[in-house]
Parts: C-alpha cells; sequence; structure tokens
C-alpha cells in the first residue's frame, strides 16, 4: 500500500508546481499526476460543473489505485473538497487549509491579499478559511483571471505580464497588504516576478510548497509513506494530448515530463 502512487489531479498542468514540491519533499513517493487538460479552465466555471469534473478526476485516480489525492488546484478545492469527503473514503487533500495554515503561521499577519481565479474568489473558501482561524483579519480578495494565460504562453518575465501584474497588485499594495495568497497552482511561476513588483516586506504563501508539506505530515500521520530507497516515478496523464502541453509541463517541472498519457475519463 505504501508504495502505491500518490495521485494529483488539476484542471491542466498547473498543478505540475504541487508535483516539483511533492517531489523535492517526498522524494521517494510514485506520483500519478491527472491534467484535465481537455476542459481547462475551472476557474470560470460554475460550482456544480466543477464538482462533477472533480468527482470524475478523483474517480480516474482510484481506478489507478493510488493510496491518497491531492486536489492541486484551487478552483476544484474550493467548489469540490467538502462533497468529495463526503462521498469518498480514501485520504484527499486540497491546497487551501495548508496555505491558509502557512500564511497564519506568521502571528503578524493581520493584511491579508489573495489572488486567485473568479471561481476560487467567489466561493469565499480562502476568506471563510482565514476568518475561522484569526478575528480582526482584513481580507482582501481579487480575481486575476489574465495571470493564467499569460503563464501559458510563457510570457513570465514579459513586460505586458508585469503591467497586469501591478494593475491587479497595485491597490492590494496602495491598502497596505503584510501578506499576498497566491491562491492558484499556476501562479508559483510569478514568484520572481512578484518579488521585483512587491514591497520586500509583502510576505508570499504558495499553494505548491505549503500543499507538500501539509501532505508530508498527513502521510506521516496515516502511515502511509513511501518505505522505498530512491526516487519514485512520476506518470502524467492528460485528458487531451498537444505539443504545448508537453512543453508546458517541462515549464512547470523544470525538467523533461517523461512519456505522457492520454486519460479517458468517465468509463
Ligand atoms: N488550476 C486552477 C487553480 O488553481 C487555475 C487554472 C484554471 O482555471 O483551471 O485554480
Amino acid at each position: 500500500m505504501n508504495s502505491a502512487p500518490l495521485g494529483i489531479f488539476d484542471s491542466g498542468v498547473g498543478g505540475l508546481t504541487v508535483v516539483r514540491a511533492v517531489q523535492e519533499l517526498l522524494p521517494a513517493e510514485n506520483l500519478l499526476y491527472l491534467g484535465d487538460t481537455a476542459r481547462l479552465p475551472y476557474g470560470s466555471k460554475s460550482p456544480e460543473t466543477i464538482r462533477n469534473f472533480a468527482d470524475e478526476d478523483v474517480r480516474f485516480l482510484i481506478s489507478k489505485g493510488v493510496k491518497a489525492i491531492v486536489v492541486a488546484c484551487n478552483t476544484a478545492t474550493a467548489h469540490a473538497l467538502p462533497s468529495l469527503h463526503e462521498k469518498y473514503r480514501i485520504p484527499i487533500l486540497g491546497v487551501i487549509e495548508p496555505g491558509v495554515e502557512a500564511a497564519l503561521a506568521n502571528p503578524n499577519a493581520q493584511r491579508i491579499g489573495i489572488i486567485a481565479t473568479r471561481g476560487t474568489v467567489g466561493s469565499h473558501a480562502y476568506q471563510h478559511a482565514l476568518a475561522l482561524r484569526r478575528t480582526g483579519l482584513i481580507i482582501h480578495a481579487v480575481a486575476t483571471p489574465l495571470l493564467v494565460p499569460f503563464i501559458e504562453e510563457n510570457w513570465i518575465d514579459h513586460p505586458a505580464t508585469r503591467l497586469v501584474l501591478k494593475t491587479y497588485l497595485d491597490p492590494l499594495v496602495e491598502k497596505g497588504i503584510d501578506t499576498l495568497m497566491l491562491a492558484c497552482t499556476h501562479y508559483p511561476l510569478l514568484i520572481p516576478v512578484l518579488r521585483e513588483i512587491l514591497p520586500a516586506e509583502v510576505s508570499l504563501v504558495d499553494s505548491a510548497t505549503t500543499c507538500a508539506e501539509h501532505l508530508k505530515k498527513e502521510l506521516t500521520r496515516l502511515k502511509m509513506l513511501a518505505t522505498d530507497e530512491g526516487q519514485g516515478d512520476l506518470e502524467l496523464h492528460l485528458t487531451d494530448l498537444s505539443e504545448e502541453f508537453e512543453s508546458l509541463a517541462r515549464q512547470f517541472l523544470k525538467k523533461s515530463p517523461g512519456r505522457i498519457y492520454r486519460a479517458v475519463l468517465g468509463v
């Protein structure tokens, strides 16, 4: 059981930022990644649609024999995690709770900015999770739908991306945020540019590293950590294959993604 793969899914290849973080922290784990590239983006779709998609994603991973599942998509975590917990007994972890805990690990965090898809912002999942844990927080959540296409175009260090980021972030900086939560699995790729744009005192909290740390704690608690020595395998399954997704996957993983399989959901 412990050598069974961990299932990780996202709407596309953005969740590979989580895969990278998990590979760094838990190198022995075998990972099976599902990217629902055929139905990307999730960020602009209704909660009901996202719940149905996430359910199919989970069923696909369970059919592959995974031991636990990580929802490496903020939008899917925001809309579907509670219903997935109700329906399935396999451990399923999302990205929101770990991010919220990491943000509030700083006792001085008080003015929190959140950038995310429209779906995640509209669900209020981050706002509720933060407010439940600390009273008196000032929370500014902003939908930043233009960022995913820029990242997917590999326009990370591009003047247009900087302009868009500044347009989104200047109002948050003016409001004096001390923490910025990158509440979308694509956004860790923007960290170098964000560090240049934001005042040095603003802390960045990203979904990928916080999720990997939470996963390590949970697998340890459940006695489910891989016990084998050496580097685990990574198998990528995408619902739509294209050369673009392959090169994007390389960009997110910072290495060759190896062989990519075509996933068929709902069978
Ligand atoms: N992966 C999604 C998220 O983290 C962003 C991309 C999408 O909209 O599907 O919210």
